[in-house]
């Protein structure tokens, strides 16, 4: 770099790191993460230092923080609220223990040690035993007054547990939400259609520095204490350990994972010991934090600029990073969902190189609005699939590039071709080639194949697997094509268990209807439906010729399952499935030619006369219909029954004389209930 470029370079980050301090402090909504403003911070000190012409009065690198927000009122702090310098590697804070040993001149140095909460500073101020006063950090010097904020969080005391209180007391700490509350406000935001928190951190920041504290009582904040800012009139313990201990007598929240640990060893078994619970922590932590214990210790290291060289944070790796979207795919799951696979430029976040995160449906593509080349904050912590937090607006390059749509940008499933449907009311994109889809062949034979289907003994979740990967089984036909030759080749298939298996699939052959009909595994047909829709129609045929109409007169069947039906003998790769399957016998269906027998009114003719009390003529007409029953419109020795209501005409003389059975409309109901 020349020194013009390096000037440029220094400009434009200060520049930067004044925005993100903006962001982060007075408007609670940082745009990067963490790890890349800490970056931006060291490579400007790491310039500036090299470069000593170039640091300026101004330069962010020589102040703690951002401005305070006009709206809360300012608070001096009576001593400045400093930060830590932080440790990323071992080295660093081993370091740190050295520097230590020397100015103290100790062989050994004792730490306390705790997490680093992640959450914001605050300091609460008691005088004579009574909280007066709550302020935020700030910029260090001064920060805002949130005291009523501060008071509706229930374990912060509002007056300190002891008879002999200082005169005053400055306690320090942080102010967090725990992760289940954060969960909570998110879902509540999100109902109430308001914007949802990024993390725990800025939803505690937006909780604690609101003008209403109405709400502040509502979000359900935390408090960590770390430390004492001030005492007047009153004796420090000789440790920062004991200082924790009186504060905890006080009966203020200190953190039940603090301990004193001796030298640089045990600095960092505390640090792998914290890093391997952090997942399940009830709050979220970014490191743990290093103290000499010894206060006097601390008074002879000091302070350089804006921390002091008594302590260290010493940081985990980052959950969050930022990287850029390559292309946003979809993946197609066991059960047909399309879920949309954000592919990413490489980046090492939570310990691991993530190249893939999913966003679980369309409403969540819609919510964060992510789209290709767009640079976005990454998110992995402990396990879980790494998500894409939000979008860094910012970054999103010009002209704006296109939404992504799932339904627009696959219209048909990418695995198999068949149509991709999303259906009302449901967040999942769907592949509807049920059995034909690749992707979902697997779980759709495993069903297939299961118990209470057709109840292939023998075909488990290992046998599918090799079946379906080695190309040998692609629909549930194929099956039925497997002979001892193709399984004696498989891994671990002796000659009996093909044998059995063989056997096994033979006994499936000739399977009820309602067996068949939920082996198919159309969605939202369970086995009951399945059986009710068997007595209805007895032949698939009649099942796959059915409209929604004639379906939803099955009783249960509502328009989500009748629709789910439809489609599935819509696709016709289901349908050259079925044909077959019906080619090996797979099903029978019953031997009487005529649909809907089995119904309560199944051929029975009605004839109406007269108004029936409650029913119109076209609503009694369709509930009969809807029971397998006719209507007819004269009354003949065929008719099974009449219905009359009041003043009935000719008809209800004409069934008196051929003694054809009269019901009133409490018998029809009767009737239609069986
Ligand atoms: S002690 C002189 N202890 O980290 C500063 N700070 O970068 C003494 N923090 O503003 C701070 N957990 O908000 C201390 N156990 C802990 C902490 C902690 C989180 C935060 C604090 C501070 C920032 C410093």
């Amino acid at each position: 770099m020349t020194a013009d470029q390096m000037a440029e370079r220094v400009r434009r980050l200060r520049e930067e790191i004044e925005l993100h301090n903006y962001r982060y402090y007075v408007l609670d909504e940082p745009s990067i993460p963490d790890a890349e403003f800490d970056r931006l911070f060291r490579e400007l000190q790491q310039l500036e230092s090299q470069n000593p012409e170039l640091l300026t009065p101004d330069s962010p690198t020589l102040r703690v923080g951002a401005r305070p927000v006009s709206e809360l009122a300012p608070v001096t702090h009576r001593t400045p609220m400093l930060s830590l310098n932080n440790a990323f590697a071992a080295e660093e804070a081993e370091a740190f223990d050295r520097r230590v040993r020397e100015a103290l001149q100790l062989d050994s140095v004792e730490y306390a040690v705790e997490p680093k909460f992640d959450g914001l500073a605050i300091s609460l101020s008691y005088h004579n035993g009574i909280l007066v006063q709550a302020a935020t950090r700030g910029d260090g010097y001064t920060g805002e007054d949130v005291s009523a904020n501060v008071k509706t969080i229930r374990s912060i005391p509002l007056r300190l547990h002891t008879d002999k209180p200082p005169h005053l007391l400055e306690v320090r700490g942080e102010v967090l939400m725990l992760k289940a509350d954060f969960e909570r406000l998110n879902r509540l935001q999100r109902e109430k259609g308001e914007k949802e928190f990024a993390n725990p951190r800025n939803a505690a920041a937006g909780s604690l520095r609101q003008l209403d504290s109405r709400i502040t009582a509502e979000r359900r904040l935390s408090f960590f204490a770390y430390g004492v800012g001030v005492l007047e009139d009153g004796e420090l313990p000789p440790t920062h350990s004991a200082v924790m201990d009186w504060l905890e007598h006080l009966r203020l929240p200190v953190c039940e994972q603090r301990q004193t640990v001796q030298g640089a060893e045990g600095i960092l078994a505390y640090y792998r010991a914290i890093g391997s619970q952090r997942d399940r922590m009830p709050y979220e932590i970014d490191g743990v934090v290093y103290k000499v214990n010894s206060l006097q210790g601390q008074e002879t290291l000091g302070f350089v600029s804006r921390a002091p060289r008594f302590a260290v944070a010493h940081k985990f790796p980052a959950q969050e990073e930022m990287t850029v979207v390559e292309a946003i795919d979809v993946q197609v799951g066991r059960t047909g969902t399309l879920t949309p696979v954000v592919r990413l430029k490489p980046v090492f976040v939570g310990g691991v190189t993530v190249t893939n995160a999913t966003l679980h449906n369309q409403d969540e593509v819609d919510r964060k609005d992510v789209r290709v080349g767009d640079t976005v904050i990454v998110r992995r912590a402990g396990d879980v699939i790494p998500e894409v937090v939000s979008v860094v607006p910012e970054r999103r390059p010009k002209p704006d590039p296109q939404r992504f749509n799932i339904l627009e940008q696959y219209p048909v499933c990418p695995v198999c071709g068949s149509r991709v449907v999303r259906l009302q009311g449901e967040a999942a994109a769907r592949c509807s080639g049920g059995l034909y889809c690749p992707a979902q062949r697997k779980q759709a034979l495993l069903h297939f194949a299961s118990r209470r289907a057709m109840d292939i003994e023998g075909l488990g979740e290992k046998l599918v697997d090799q079946l379906v990967d080695t190309g040998l089984v692609k629909t549930p036909a194929d099956i039925y094509r497997l002979g001892m030759s193709e399984l004696v080749n498989l891994d671990r298939m002796a000659e009996k268990s093909a044998a059995n298996l063989v056997a096994a699939i033979e006994r499936s052959r000739g399977a009820t209807l309602a067996r068949f009909v939920f082996a198919l595994g159309i969605r939202n047909v369970g086995e009951a439906t399945a059986k009710d829709l068997a007595r209805y129609f007895r032949h698939l045929d009649a099942l796959k010729a059915a409209d929604l109409a004639q379906l939803q007169s099955v009783p249960e069947v509502g328009p989500i399952v009748a629709e789910s039906i439809t489609r599935f003998f819509a696709e016709t790769h289901n349908c050259e499935v079925i044909e077959r399957l019906r080619g090996v016998g797979a099903w029978k269906d019953a031997e009487s030619g005529e649909a809907f027998p089995l119904l309560a009114l199944g051929g029975k003719t009605f004839v109406l006369t007269g108004a029936l009390p409650s029913l119109t003529r076209d609503e009694a007409k369709e509930r009969i219909e809807a029971r397998g029953g006719k209507v007819s419109g004269s009354v003949s020795k065929k008719t099974d029954y009449v219905v009359a209501g009041a003043d009935p005409g000719s008809k209800f003389t004409k069934a008196q004389e051929l003694g054809v059975p009269i019901l009133d409309e409490t018998g029809l109901l009767a009737l239609l209930a069986e």
